[in-house]
């Protein structure tokens, strides 16, 4: 069995690149990949850069050429479901392309060709994600400066839909109204993101488990340019040593 680590950005996985073992560097489709193994397990180490096109291509190349027969995303999402704050982690229950839309022909966010408007993970491999991200959550390592403002402590799991598209969300303006028209729907959304569905996509085509799972970075609203760029500099990473830890010990 080996597991794909899939990241946007070099800043989610930098900590994962250091602790490979018996590295092996190789270029395909305009990419690095990363072989080795981490806590004896064979892994492949990605960066699709982001956009749900580059997402799959990556997603694609990993299946094809490496022939990995599991995909983890680690990253990081702006929260835009209740209570779910910077500092919180999210793991996909299942995802929809919140910038998809072929009405009337199809149902809005509907990908045409598929069974539901949600994309579904793998519901063991998302457990096996949930209970490692569970377990780290209380760790000193992953306490996200400055001080959170929730009354109920924290960080927080939170499982359930994320939402994909090829926009940053910096308004919360946009965000509200994103989070609404999906809940006028029925489908409640807790975070956003640039590129899970596209994976999640391509993994449904090929029969391979997937499973996502994201840091809270920031609110997609009106300070998600400098809550961004913060979190991934100086946090982002330590979520993905930790819980990929936990997942390939498991
Ligand atoms: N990833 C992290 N924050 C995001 C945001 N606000 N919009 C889209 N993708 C994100």
């Amino acid at each position: 069995m080996t597991t794909a680590i899939l990241s946007a950005l070099p800043e989610e996985q930098s900590g994962l690149h250091h602790t490979l073992e018996q590295p092996v560097r190789l270029t395909h489709a305009g990419r690095t990949f990363w072989q080795g193994y981490l806590y004896g397990q064979p892994v492949v180490l990605a960066l699709s850069g982001i956009g749900k096109v580059a997402a799959a291509t990556t997603a694609t190349a990993l299946i094809e050429r490496f022939g990995v027969t599991r995909m983890v995303f680690t990253g990081v999402a702006g929260g835009i479901g209740q209570g779910v704050q910077v500092g919180d982690v999210v793991v996909a229950q299942d995802y929809v392309q919140h910038d998809m839309d072929a009405t009337p022909l199809f149902a809005r966010w509907q990908v045409p060709g598929y069974a539901s408007v949600r994309l579904p993970c793998d519901p063991a491999l998302s457990a096996l994600l949930s209970a490692a991200a569970q377990s780290c959550l209380g760790q000193a390592a992953l306490h996200w400066e400055p001080p959170r403002t929730t009354p109920t402590g924290g960080p927080h799991l939170h499982q359930g839909l994320m939402a994909s598209g090829d926009q940053f969300v910096t308004s919360a303006e946009v965000s509200k109204a994103l989070r609404a028209s999906l809940l006028a729907a029925g489908h409640e959304v807790l975070a956003v993101e640039m590129e899970g569905a596209a994976v999640a996509q391509v993994c449904i085509d090929y029969g391979v488990p997937f499973a996502a799972v994201r840091a809270i970075s920031d609110r997609a609203d009106d300070q998600a340019t400098v809550d961004f760029p913060r979190f991934i500099r100086t946090v982002a990473s330590r979520y993905a040593d930790h819980i990929v830890r936990g997942l390939l010990q498991a």
